[in-house]
Order: structure tokens, then C-alpha cells, then sequence
């Protein structure tokens, strides 16, 4: 499973491409707002930094408008998916986008039907928001599920692309269900490395270093 970082932080995606944990990365218009910078000049350090997939959203809502600011934004770089919303103007942007060959993410999915609908219009990424539908108690984890079956059942090659990520089990779970990459802020999975008994080994062992002086160096 790949692993995608949903920030526009450069700090905070340098130190997990470093760890070779960065496979993309995801922003959309609420992070680059958070970053404070401008768009162009925010995606194209982060197209810098990481060789997969960087997904930059779009502003309009039309179609038209839509596809050029998708041609505006692949020019930032190769590793560009153009992130448009799952509107009937964000499939009709899609299908011409990926027409041209460029890499997009339909974003804003709710719904095992609109991923179809992505699917067949060429989408590169499907983003299901797991968090969100859990926020409205649905189970977001269900949809993951519903569109790996609709996927596999028809041999679409749209990854689908778990977002909304706001737990380690939702990492979790995304994996035993086979979502194709997980997008989650650094620090949801910084979190994965926890656990009480690691800790709790630890102590018990730097005591035990302690009371027998041992040494390495
Ligand atoms: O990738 C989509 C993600 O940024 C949305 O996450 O936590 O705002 O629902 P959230």
C-alpha cells in the first residue's frame, strides 16, 4: 500500500521522504490556506521534494475553467494529479484531462456510485472520505469497501486512493480491505509507531542497561 501525505507542510513532508515513507503527497485548498503560501509556489517545493504523485486542486467550478487550471497546474511539474471535485463538471474536466494524459484525482467521494462514475471517466485516484462519513455516522470503511469490490469486479485500474484519514486503524483497515494508497496528515502516521508495550519493553530494558552498566561505545 502507498502512502501519501496529506499536507502542504514542507517540513513535516521532508521528514517522512527521508524515512522513505512518502509515496505522494495530497493538498487541497483548506492546506494550502493552512500553509500560507501561495499555491503554485507551495506545490511546486513540495513537486521538488517527492517523486510521486503530488495532487494540486482545482478552484472552479466549471468544467471548462477546471481544465485549464489543470493545465496550468501540470506545467508545475511531471508528478502533478490534478485534484478535481466529484461533480458532473469535475468528471467532464477529468475525462479531458486524462485524455491528455495527465494524472487526476476525483476528490470529494461519498458514495460507491460516484466512484464508478470516476472510474469510468479515466480517473487516476478515487478519494473516498472516510472521516467525514464517519463524522455523519456512516462507515466510511464500508465505502472503501464497496468500491475495491465494484473495482476488481470490472477490472478498473482507478487506485483507490482512502482520504479523510484521521486514525491509525483507519490506515489499518484501508490496508485489509486493499485500498490501493492511504493519504494521511504526518502526524496520524507518526502515530502508527506507538504502542504501550514497546514503551513499557523499553523501560524495562534501559533499566536493566542501567543496572548492569552496559555499554556499547
Ligand atoms: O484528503 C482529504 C482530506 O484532507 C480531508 O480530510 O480530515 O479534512 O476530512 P479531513
Amino acid at each position: 500500500m502507498k502512502f501519501f501525505v496529506d499536507t502542504a507542510e514542507i517540513d513535516a513532508i521532508a521528514e517522512l521522504n527521508d524515512l522513505g515513507m512518502v509515496d505522494g503527497v495530497t493538498t487541497n485548498p483548506s492546506l494550502i490556506k493552512k500553509s500560507g503560501r501561495d499555491i503554485i509556489e507551495v506545490t511546486k517545493a513540495i513537486c521538488d521534494l517527492v517523486d510521486g504523485p503530488v495532487s494540486a486542486e482545482v478552484t472552479a467550478t466549471d468544467a471548462d475553467t477546471m481544465i485549464k487550471e489543470g493545465r496550468k497546474l501540470v506545467e508545475i511539474a511531471e508528478n502533478i494529479a490534478v485534484k478535481v471535485p466529484l461533480t458532473w463538471d469535475g468528471l467532464k474536466a477529468c475525462k479531458v484531462l486524462s485524455d491528455d494524459g495527465h494524472m487526476v484525482n476525483v476528490t470529494l467521494c461519498f458514495s460507491a456510485n460516484q466512484a464508478l462514475l470516476a472510474a469510468k471517466a479515466g480517473a487516476t485516484f478515487i478519494s473516498p472520505f472516510i472521516g467525514r462519513l464517519d463524522d455523519i455516522n456512516l462507515d466510511g470503511m464500508e465505502l472503501i469497501e464497496d468500491i475495491r469490490t465494484i473495482y476488481d469486479n470490472y477490472g478498473f485500474e482507478t487506485q483507490i486512493l482512502a482520504a479523510s484519514i484521521r486514525t491509525v486503524n483507519h490506515i489499518l483497515d484501508s490496508a485489509r480491505i486493499g485500498a490501493d494508497v492511504i493519504t494521511a496528515p504526518p502526524a496520524v502516521i507518526k502515530s502508527m509507531v506507538h504502542h504501550p508495550l514497546t514503551d513499557k519493553g523499553l523501560d524495562a530494558f534501559l533499566a536493566d542497561i542501567k543496572a548492569a552498566d552496559i555499554k556499547i561505545l
